[in-house]
């Protein structure tokens, strides 16, 4: 599986003297965040040059640049890092929930069972993660997707390079989150794009042209789990005791949006001090998660505190995760849970992540249904496209973000 190199000297070139720029760079030092103006400029730009990880990867450095490197707190367990790399199939006690949609589909007749929602309001208390199998979406479709991305990815470098993405939309060829000089780095590149709503949706000129079928393949599959997400949105305000309908509607009806990234992961020659992706939480509504077949590396953070591993039952099983717009829009009854992925030595991982969000301009807040002088609104309204811009700004900071909002809900919503 040897990547094609590089032929541009120009390439070469920057990738040398980037590199040499990361390895004098501190580890874990973060920049502070300066005025609301800067911020805004900022964001038209990265505050470094951007350097692929995959570049990094295939300079045969032996250690990796300080910016990769985690601080001891926050670096993977050495056991998990071995497991990750043979991607076993062994049960496992603490597996995340199963749910199989496959009754529920075909009944037709929209009835939700009260098992379903039962097994999902526990998976949702429990874990704020689950899989889903028997879900409708076709095993040759993700299969499709998977091996578009695949071999997007295993393109050099330079054939890549024109869609190199920019802090302001996220959309196209990416190697960083957040505008922060300084700020940590993930061992990851990743492609972003919009897939809906139509009047949202990444023009052409982000969109891969090779391999030929990215573009089609991924609306197919963003057509496809966008319908399996709102299949979703009815479990869940039914788990919750609410109207079928009533999260759709509170989340923007048939205007929802959803995004895919697609995430490489290479090679790694210290997976002990660095992570492909740091702690965060999704901020959206859902995110459905197709994992690599092959190699493992997605961690949850569980209840206890303890990281564990995401094995999925089967390759077209998908991971699901309730993001931070139900933790607020269910005032916090289910949270959106931190999760992070390690990587190896060994074996490149793939992963598509499909975010399933609000219309942007929908202020969300805690439903009144869920509010009682008991348990008062925690959460302020926001919309979606307010809240994108602090996580875009941040890059991956575990819950801190939303925890920041906590209690600064307005009067008169029940809050102290
Ligand atoms: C994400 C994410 C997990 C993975 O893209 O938000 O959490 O396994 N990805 O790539
Ligand atoms: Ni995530």
């Amino acid at each position: 599986r040897a990547f094609h190199t590089s032929t541009s000297s120009k390439l070469e070139h920057d990738t040398r003297s980037r590199l040499n720029c990361l390895r004098s760079s501190t580890p874990y030092q973060v920049a502070r965040s300066g005025s609301a103006s800067a911020m805004a400029d900022c964001m038209q730009e990265w505050p470094e040059p951007i350097v692929r990880v995959q570049a990094v990867a295939e300079s045969g450095l032996a250690a990796i640049p300080g910016c990769y490197v985690k601080p001891p707190r926050d670096r993977p367990a050495q056991q998990h890092l071995a497991a990750a790399a043979n991607a076993l199939r062994e049960p496992s006690d603490d597996s995340i929930p199963v749910i199989d949609l496959g009754e529920l589909l075909a009944a037709g007749d929209g009835r939700i069972d009260g098992l379903i929602t039962e097994a999902v309001a526990a998976a949702c208390r429990d874990w704020g993660f689950f899989q889903v199998v028997n879900h409708g979406v076709a095993p040759e479709l993700m299969r499709a997707v998977r091996e578009a991305w695949r071999g997007f990815f295993r393109l050099p470098i330079s054939a890549k390079q024109q869609y190199a993405n920019q802090p302001r939309t996220y959309e196209g060829y990416g190697s960083r989150v957040g505008v922060q000089k300084g700020g940590p780095l993930d061992w990851g590149d990743y492609y972003f794009l919009h897939l809906a709503p139509e009047a949202a949706k990444s023009p052409d000129k982000y969109w891969p042209t090779n391999p030929a079928i990215c573009k089609e393949v991924s609306e197919e599959y963003g057509r496809e789990v966008t319908r399996l997400c709102e299949v979703l949105m009815k479990v869940l305000s039914a788990s919750l005791g609410l109207e079928e309908a009533r999260f759709q509607e509170a989340f923007g009806g048939a205007e929802c949006g959803a995004c895919l990234r697609a995430n490489y992961y290479p090679r790694c020659p210290q997976p002990d001090l660095t992570l492909g992706l740091s702690a965060h939480s999704d901020p959206g509504v859902l995110t459905v998660l197709l994992a690599d077949e092959h190699v493992r590396g997605l961690q949850v953070r569980r209840a206890d505190g303890e990281w564990v591993t995401v094995q999925p039952v089967r390759d077209d099983a998908f991971i699901v995760n309730v993001g931070d717009q139900i933790q607020i829009l269910s005032n916090s009854v289910y949270k959106s849970v931190e999760h992070r992925v390690i990587v190896n030595a060994k074996e490149e991982r793939i992963s598509l992540a499909l975010f399933y969000n609000p219309k942007g301009d929908v202020p969300i807040a805690p439903a009144a249904e869920l509010v009682r002088p008991d348990r008062p609104s925690l959460y302020p309204p926001m919309t979606f496209d307010e809240y994108r811009v602090y996580i875009r700004k941040n890059g991956p900071r575990g819950k801190a973000q939303l925890e920041g909002f906590k209690g600064q809900a307005v009067p008169g919503t029940g809050n102290k």
